[in-house]
């Protein structure tokens, strides 16, 4: 039976990085549960789409350039979205059902906010992402090329809605396993959460 793994926390905690790096040690898929919510902000974004339409149109539009959904705007309005119980209503209808179609071909390492808590409380693996909040705004400023102090406010902003948000908000799932990476290399952090992985 293939092996799912969630990997939840705050943003610029090392989630996806992990994510991806996990995924390919194990050969399977890496599903940002993020994305679909990123995709409907940059449509809301830059066409001005009504929120309430544009959920299926996520679906069928995979135009969009990798670069600009990584854009903290987009994350910011993502997270806006995000706290919408109608559209998360939707999302996990959507996520639910792409991940139970990779999962029939391959593991599935995710990542997140309520992977564990609420996509996919049934995890094999469940791991709860922390670190220093000066030192996730650094990591984010590095890989977006901005500086530390336009990165910090925003991201704290952010991270502060989806904590205190009431549908699905940021908590440790239960049974996760939290690991602080602030004072982590990438691969410490790939190498410890790979130490706990059973594969079958
Ligand atoms: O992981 P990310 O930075 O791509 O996520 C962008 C925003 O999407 C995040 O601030 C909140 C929202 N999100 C969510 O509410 N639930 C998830 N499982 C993943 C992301």
């Amino acid at each position: 039976m293939n092996v799912s793994v969630t990997i939840d926390g705050a943003s610029g905690t090392g989630k996806s990085v992990l994510g991806v790096a996990l995924a390919e040690k194990m050969q399977g898929t890496f599903y940002s549960t993020g994305a679909i919510y990123r995709r409907l902000a940059l449509l809301a974004l830059e066409r001005g789409c009504d929120v309430a339409d544009s959920v299926s149109q996520v679906l069928m539009n995979n135009e969009e350039d990798a670069l600009l959904l990584k854009e903290e705007r987009v994350g910011h309005k993502a997270s806006e979205l995000a706290a919408i119980a109608e559209v998360r209503e939707q999302a996990l209808m959507i996520q639910r059902k792409e991940i139970t179609h990779f999962l029939e071909r391959s593991h599935v390492v995710m990542d997140g906010r309520d992977a564990g808590s609420v996509i996919w409380p049934q995890a094999t693996h469940k791991f709860f992402l922390t670190a220093d909040v000066l030192v996730c705004a650094q990591r984010r400023a590095e890989e977006l090329g901005l500086r530390v102090e336009d990165v910090l406010a925003k991201m704290k902003l952010r991270d502060k809605r989806d904590r205190e948000r009431e549908v699905a908000p940021l908590v440790v799932p239960d049974g996760a396993i939290v690991l602080d990476t602030t004072l982590h290399s990438k691969n410490e952090v790939l190498d410890q959460v790979y130490s706990f992985i059973y594969l079958p």
